[in-house]
């Protein structure tokens, strides 16, 4: 087990067990040349943050039937997208969403910016769901970290230093790791790993694409991370 993970058997993993989720174009679809839509990219980003996959399929279908593109988000009444925000939490978030409907509609012609740095500079993206808007919607090859990819990524490496410390570790990791070809189809193929397969507890290991590659694996330390420090 002396090989670095590869990117290649993670993508033909993902290629057959991508979840289906209603905000994402699948591999095969992918393939065909199906581009992602940027806004539905950006709110299922916005959405995901802090709140399960579970609880944002149908707040992100009311979403889209209702506003299907930005500059419909843009034109809506505040009080009926707090409204139909109701229950997901964080209205922070809501508040968030609606300016930066406005200035991609006022400012960038309807069209979200493809490069991390002008993301960045729109209301409510941070710099992972920056990454995450450019790797997914326009296919740069960004390093996508969220609490999943930590995992995946503490285990892999077997890297025992305890988060919050191990934070930029495994950012490094995950830069090392990311591909040119794909990166969008692999920043997912990360989290669904992380989500259905290299779990929290009792991770999946006999069906996992990395498993011969894995430093946990071998040292049968997956159970045992990523470490938290003690609060
Ligand atoms: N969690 C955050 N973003 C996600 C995505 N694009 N797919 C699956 N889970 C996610």
């Amino acid at each position: 087990a002396c090989h670095i993970p590869d990117a290649g058997d993670l993508l033909d993993w993902y290629d057959r067990h991508a979840r289906d989720l209603p905000w994402r174009v699948g591999p095969a679809a992918r393939a065909r040349g199906v581009a992602p839509d940027p806004y539905r990219v950006w709110l299922s980003e916005i959405m995901l943050q802090q709140t399960t996959v579970a609880a944002v399929r149908d707040y992100f279908h009311a979403f889209t039937t209702r506003w299907p593109t930005v500059e419909a988000l843009a034109a809506a009444e505040d009080g009926d997208v707090m409204a139909a925000w109701a229950g997901l939490g964080y209205y922070a978030r809501a508040r968030n969403l609606l300016k930066c409907a406005r200035v991609v509609s006022e400012d960038h012609g309807g069209r979200f910016p493809r490069d991390h740095a002008t993301l960045l500079r729109l209301p409510g993206i941070g710099p992972y769901t920056a990454a995450a808007i450019a790797a997914i919607a326009f296919d740069d090859p960004q390093t996508v970290v969220d609490g999943n990819v930590e995992r995946v990524m503490a285990r892999v490496f077997d890297e025992h230093t305890p988060l919050p410390a191990a934070k930029p570790i495994l950012t490094e990791h995950a830069a090392r790791l990311t591909p040119e070809a794909r990166p969008g189809d692999y920043a997912q193929a990360v989290m669904d790993l992380g989500a259905t397969i290299c779990t929290p507890r009792r991770p999946a290991c006999g069906l996992c694409p990395w498993r011969t590659a894995c430093a946990a694996w071998a040292a049968g330390t997956m159970a045992e991370l990523p470490k938290k420090a003690p609060k």
